[in-house]
């Protein structure tokens, strides 16, 4: 395993700080890694193997259009990719998708899209972006630029430019922003950044209305809040808002890469042919998952056991809040759930992710402060129950005396 690891720091920038451990194999909820040591698995990649690591239904999906047909570019037409737009356009908003790799580049794309669509519609300076505080979009450049955080920025600089960035959930003086310059707002409806963090009524509300009086879009980003994440197949139909465009990947295929938006023909069809494109975005083998994947996610049975599963994570953390009173507040959105420690309890966050580790657990870091779960949609109960008493042993080894 270290030869692994030490060729891993020599051979690759060093963009990330990987767990110690070197993945072998994964199914379901569990994960084992060279030395066979076994992980119960509350990340899903980070929020993207929704329906479990080696689904099997999938990889017998994967596994037949790979044979069929494995590549094509988008000068020809692919049934899959329409099957898939057609599901996508049937279940939700939308009339019109386009499809990408990624999330950064679903980003682009609706981006790209609101702001020829304004200026060509309303005036050549329809064009300013209007993004909140604690978001993530991605990591290119124009997704840093919109997230605006010094730790995604710093030594990045020239940005795009056309920006202008708000508090999230706060209303006061976003008026001020808006303007007939102004082409777009984005947001996350649940950020995760600093925790679950859902949008509020009054900063919806004032967005929407806010958004109409200015003929401004609204792009919503579900790249990572998308595909029964929170508990239905978008976040957005749980929070009285219709998006514009909405940007979607993560989940869609399972971890095969796919991204894309959806919108409506107003707006789609404001994109003329040559005004973007992609290489691999919107291939069989991707799509003809994320046909499988879709079945079986929007499916209101399925729904309705991510709300369950939600209910037992939120019990049990409850539960160890009032044996040990460690959480500040413990925050979830479906299957995506945050614990936020409390700052009186002295323990450092990588080193409890580091002994969860070793004690069979994976999890994420939101903040200094937070841990973040993104389990598979499909993990069972009983998994549930063993990774959180991991957990809880874990926190008590963890404290500092
Ligand atoms: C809300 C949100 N938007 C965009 C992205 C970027 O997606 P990708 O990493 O696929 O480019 C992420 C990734 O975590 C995300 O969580």
């Amino acid at each position: 395993m270290k030869k692994i690891i030490n060729e891993y720091a020599n051979y690759t920038v060093p963009f990330y700080g990987p767990a110690a451990f070197v993945v072998k194999k994964a199914k379901g909820s569990l994960v084992w890694d060279i030395d066979n040591n076994k992980y119960i698995d509350f990340t899903a990649g980070i929020a993207v193997t929704n329906l479990g690591h080696s689904n099997d239904v999938l990889t017998k999906i994967m596994q037949k259009q790979s044979k069929d047909l494995w590549h094509l570019s988008n000068l020809y037409i692919n049934e899959p990719a329409v099957k898939l737009a057609k599901k996508l356009c049937q279940k939700t908003f939308a009339d019109k998708v386009f499809f990408c790799n990624s999330g950064g580049e679903s980003i682009e794309a609706a981006i790209k899209t609101a702001r020829k669509y304004t200026s060509e519609k309303y005036n050549k300076n329809k064009n300013e972006i209007i993004s909140f505080s604690s978001s993530f979009h991605g990591r290119t450049m124009l997704g840093i630029a919109l997230a605006k955080a010094k730790h995604l920025t710093n030594g990045f600089a020239p940005l795009p430019k056309g920006i202008k960035n708000h508090s999230y959930n706060q209303t006061k003086n976003l008026d001020s922003l808006f303007s007939s310059k102004t082409s777009a707002v984005i947001l996350e409806l649940v950020q995760w950044q600093s925790g679950i963090t859902k949008a509020n009524k009054k900063f919806i509300s004032k967005i929407k209305q806010l958004a109409k009086k200015h003929n401004a879009l609204i792009i919503i980003d579900e790249v990572q809040s998308g595909i029964g994440r929170t508990g239905t197949l978008f976040a957005y139909e749980q929070f009285n808002i219709n998006p514009d465009i909405l940007c979607f990947a993560k989940g869609i295929a399972n971890g095969f890469p796919l991204g894309g938006i959806l919108t409506s023909d107003k707006i789609g069809n404001s994109m003329s042919i040559g005004s973007h494109g992609t290489t691999f975005g919107g291939g069989p083998i991707a799509c003809s998952i994320g046909c499988s994947v879709v079945d079986i996610i929007s499916k209101k049975s399925f729904l309705k056991k991510v709300q369950k599963k939600e209910g037992i994570f939120l019990n049990q953390l409850n539960k160890i809040n009032s044996t040990h009173k460690c959480f500040k507040n413990i925050l979830s959105a479906g299957l995506w759930i945050s614990v936020e420690f409390e700052h009186s309890i002295s323990l450092c966050l990588d080193s409890l992710i580091k002994n969860a580790h070793k004690n069979g657990l994976m999890v994420l870091k939101a903040n200094a402060n937070t841990i973040r779960f993104s389990p598979s949609l499909i993990i069972e109960d009983d998994l549930i129950t063993k990774g959180l008493a991991i957990f809880e042993e874990v926190i008590l080894q963890t404290l500092e005396k």
